[in-house]
């Protein structure tokens, strides 16, 4: 660790570009040496000597396609053994766009992998490291996409709900010792992940396009806040709590015994409204 450091390393993931750099130079500036984890080393490597310079942080670069088992494993090594790192950013992501049917099917694979399975293997090592010690902060990047599926593709918003889920869960998982959890929903954001979908990030209304210092500055006001979710963009933490409420007033009635009973007639009479969650429930709604 550096002369500059009081807050010991924080690995981030997906560093060299939009959100993850961005997350870099703020840590930097707030005392903490890095580790940074993405394919393009020499991006990483200009990142490192920028803050080294402007901060005297300490970068170093861990270069890793995160899709590949083995770049992977040493990723978790590193936060398994490394007993300095006392954060994981794990924002590592990439957008499929377009509909399922006909789309690339192995670029979904490769997304899936990134997305979900080395989010989730990378907050496993980072987990078991930060219990074992009492301290430690996890940061994941999900998307307001996970509140919002109708607004994008089927396969990314799935991955973004994995996260929430997961971190929702994990947060419980956790919530005896001293390691701090929290999910974080971008809204559009102007990085390169929109390119690199095929889709213009200037096509998108300005009024819902994010700039990425400020999604990066609110989402560390949350987590200062200890939110366990941070929705940068939504005005009223009202509305979260009252979808987190009428999420859990479902709760005593999603597992029973017996099937409710408009799901009790003969088969084949038609429904007389549509079913809740149908495509055509969903375009009532819409209307
Ligand atoms: N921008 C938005 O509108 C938005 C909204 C909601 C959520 N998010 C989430 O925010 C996170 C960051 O996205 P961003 O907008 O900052 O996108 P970005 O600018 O494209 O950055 C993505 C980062 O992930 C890295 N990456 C991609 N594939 C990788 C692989 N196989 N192995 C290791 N690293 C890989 C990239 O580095 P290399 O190419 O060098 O590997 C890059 O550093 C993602 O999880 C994304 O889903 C973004």
């Amino acid at each position: 660790m550096s002369q500059h450091n009081d807050k010991g390393v924080a690995l981030i993931t997906g560093a060299s570009s939009g959100i993850g750099a961005t997350y870099a130079d703020r840590l930097a500036h707030r005392g903490y040496d890095l580790v940074l984890v993405a394919r393009d080393a020499p991006r990483l490597e200009q990142l490192a000597a920028r803050l080294r310079a402007a901060t005297g942080a300490t970068s170093e670069v861990l270069r890793a396609d995160l899709t590949q088992k083995a770049d992977l494993a040493r990723v978790e090594q590193r936060l398994r053994s490394d007993a300095t790192i006392t954060m994981l950013v794990n924002n590592a992501g990439v957008a499929a766009s377009g509909p399922l049917v006909g789309g690339d099917l192995d670029a979904i694979e490769a997304m899936i992998h990134l997305n979900v399975v080395a989010v989730t293997r990378l907050a496993a090592a980072a987990a078991a490291s930060f219990v074992a010690r009492g301290a430690g902060v996890l940061i994941n990047l999900s998307s307001v996409l996970a509140l919002a599926p109708e607004r994008f593709n089927a396969s990314y918003s799935a991955t973004k709900v994995y996260v929430l889920n997961f971190s929702l869960t994990l947060h419980h998982e956790l919530s005896p010792s001293d390691v701090q959890v929290q999910v974080v929903l971008p809204g559009a954001t102007r990085t390169a992940i929109w390119a690199r979908a095929g889709i213009e990030a200037a096509s998108l209304p300005a009024s819902i396009l994010m700039e990425v210092d400020e999604l990066v500055d609110a989402a560390l006001v949350g987590l200062d806040c200890r939110e366990l979710v941070t929705i940068p963009s939504l005005p009223d933490l009202m509305d979260w709590e009252a979808y987190t409420t009428a999420r859990l007033h479902l709760g005593p009635n999603l597992s029973r015994d017996h099937a409710a009973d408009r799901y009790k007639r003969p088969a084949g009479r038609p429904c007389k409204s549509p079913v809740v969650g149908s495509v055509a429930h969903e375009r009532k709604q819409e209307r």
